[in-house]
């Protein structure tokens, strides 16, 4: 496949792109799927455990005429049992796509270099692209538009804060973080975003203060502070996000009409209060099921006329 796109990154989409794929996947959610993925195989190569991504690609891929098979974490040994270039050759005359949850966000770029098919981040220690996709379209949803938007994320600058906040300010979100000291995004990333957000018009902000971080804000949304890999430093983690938990207090210092979003899975009385996923403006469990649509969408884009 010698044009081949790989999503690795959020920013491996334009904004037109970006735009294009949220509009399709309201397509399809309405109904207009079609069976673009007809006598396509996908590898799922998971080396971490996962519910909504692993479920919402296997029926997402199988709605649209493909095939997929999901190799567990056990029988992956990406860089261990393999060198991760020859999972990347082997598994390419296979299959016509690898989707890939990994530690390591080098193991996924090493994987795209070697791969002669399109490798899809499926999370990695650095970005989780798809879930930022499925993000916009559920604000696209309650809101009606992009343009304008701002999203305040509290908590661990991880792979999730990354995605949104490489995704959200090229099409118009404006996103604001709130993380302890020495767990905020990295100045990199920071910077780069602030460059696209200058383009469109929107801002990015990295502060310390929640309460700064949701004024104005239309989404309030967070993750939790010990992410899959991070197990060791939980104890740590836990003493420094004191005073960082999303309540229904802190929702109400945003808009008045203001979304509560969470990527799941949660852990209750850390990141989020017990009780919030049922909160009025929680759209969580939309927000969970727009995965499919999202990846269903993406898959399209990558997949239609090649
Ligand atoms: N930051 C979390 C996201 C899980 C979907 C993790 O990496 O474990």
């Amino acid at each position: 496949m010698a044009d081949k796109r790989d999503l690795i990154s959020i920013a491996d989409l334009s904004a037109d792109e970006t735009r294009q794929v949220i509009l399709r996947a309201q397509q399809m959610k309405a109904g207009d799927a079609g069976s673009v993925l007809k006598g396509k195989k996908f590898a799922l190569l998971f080396e971490k455990p996962s519910l909504r991504t692993r479920v919402s690609f296997q029926v997402g891929i199988e709605e649209l005429g493909g095939y997929s098979l999901y190799l567990s974490p056990q029988e992956v040994g990406l860089g261990g049992r393999e060198p991760v270039r020859d999972v990347a050759r082997v598994l390419s005359g296979y299959v016509d796509c690898i989707i890939a949850r990994v530690y390591s966000h080098q193991h996924l770029e090493e994987l795209a270099r070697y791969a002669s098919v399109p490798v899809i981040n499926a999370l990695s220690d650095w970005e989780h692209p798809c879930q930022a996709i499925s993000d916009l379209l559920t604000i696209t949803e309650h809101k009606n538009k992009l343009d304008g938007m701002k999203l305040a994320y509290i908590g661990d600058g991880n792979n999730i804060a990354r995605s949104l906040c490489l995704g959200l300010p090229p099409v118009g979100v404006s996103f604001a973080i709130a993380a302890p000291e020495g767990y905020n995004l990295d100045k990199a990333s920071l910077k780069s975003a602030q460059q696209l957000a200058f383009n469109q018009g929107s801002n990015v902000w990295a502060v310390t203060s929640p309460a700064e971080a949701v004024r104005d804000a239309d989404v309030v949304y967070t993750d939790v502070w010990t992410s899959m890999g991070d197990e060791a430093e939980s104890g740590t983690r836990l003493e420094a996000f004191q005073g960082y938990t999303v309540g229904a207090k802190l929702l109400a210092q945003a808009k008045p009409d203001a979304l509560f979003m969470h990527d799941m899975p949660a852990h209750y009385g850390e990141e989020v209060e017990p009780g919030m996923f049922e909160h009025p403006q929680s759209v969580v469990y939309q927000q969970a099921h727009n995965r499919l649509h999202g990846q269903k969408a993406l898959l399209e884009f990558i997949f239609s006329g090649r």
